[in-house]
């Protein structure tokens, strides 16, 4: 079967490679409600992908993403690959990866963390282990492994 294209954009950026049914949240993390009212964002679920079996795609015009929306993607969608175009060309590409220490990007769970007690500390973890991802909270080394409930 043909793959049905999505149009072209000229400038922006393209998360491919996202597991099958995580781009929506993809979305929610770089938070399209807050993108210029003339970009346009194309999203395809379920797309027969040779590498991941079923992939979804995201692809957003004029924006590139903030370091802490990277690694907010690479914790949910660890096997994401990233493409920068400009003028209608791929000018860089590559896979999310997650540094050894991630600040912002999630809540820490355990209610009593200094970083949930109205104090000015931002939270901070470190990776614990990589496949499967577990965090480790650097203040109160709660262990992480459910990213979805605990994005910031
Ligand atoms: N001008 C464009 N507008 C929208 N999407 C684009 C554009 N150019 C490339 N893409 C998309 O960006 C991604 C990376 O492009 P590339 O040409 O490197 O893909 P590819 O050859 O399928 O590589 P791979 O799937 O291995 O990353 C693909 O999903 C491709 O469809
Ligand atoms: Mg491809
Ligand atoms: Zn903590």
């Amino acid at each position: 079967m043909r793959e049905l294209k999505i149009t072209p954009i000229k400038n922006g950026t393209v998360i491919d490679h996202i597991g099958n049914g995580l781009a929506l949240e993809v979305l929610r993390i770089i938070g399209v409600r807050e993108l210029d009212r003339d970009s346009t964002v194309s999203v395809a679920l379920h797309v027969r992908s040779q590498k991941i079996g079923w992939k979804d795609i995201v692809k957003v015009e004029n924006m590139e993403l903030s370091p802490r929306n990277v690694n907010a993607i690479a914790l949910i969608a660890p096997t994401a690959t990233i493409a920068i175009i400009r003028d209608f060309k791929v000018q860089e590409k590559r896979a999310v990866d997650l540094p050894d220490r991630i600040g912002g990007v999630l809540k820490c769970p355990n209610p009593s963390c200094i970083t949930n007690q109205h104090e000015p500390v931002e939270s901070e973890f470190e990776v614990a282990r990589r496949r499967p991802v577990v965090l480790r909270c650097t203040y109160c080394e709660r262990l992480v492994d459910e990213f979805l409930p605990n994005l910031a």
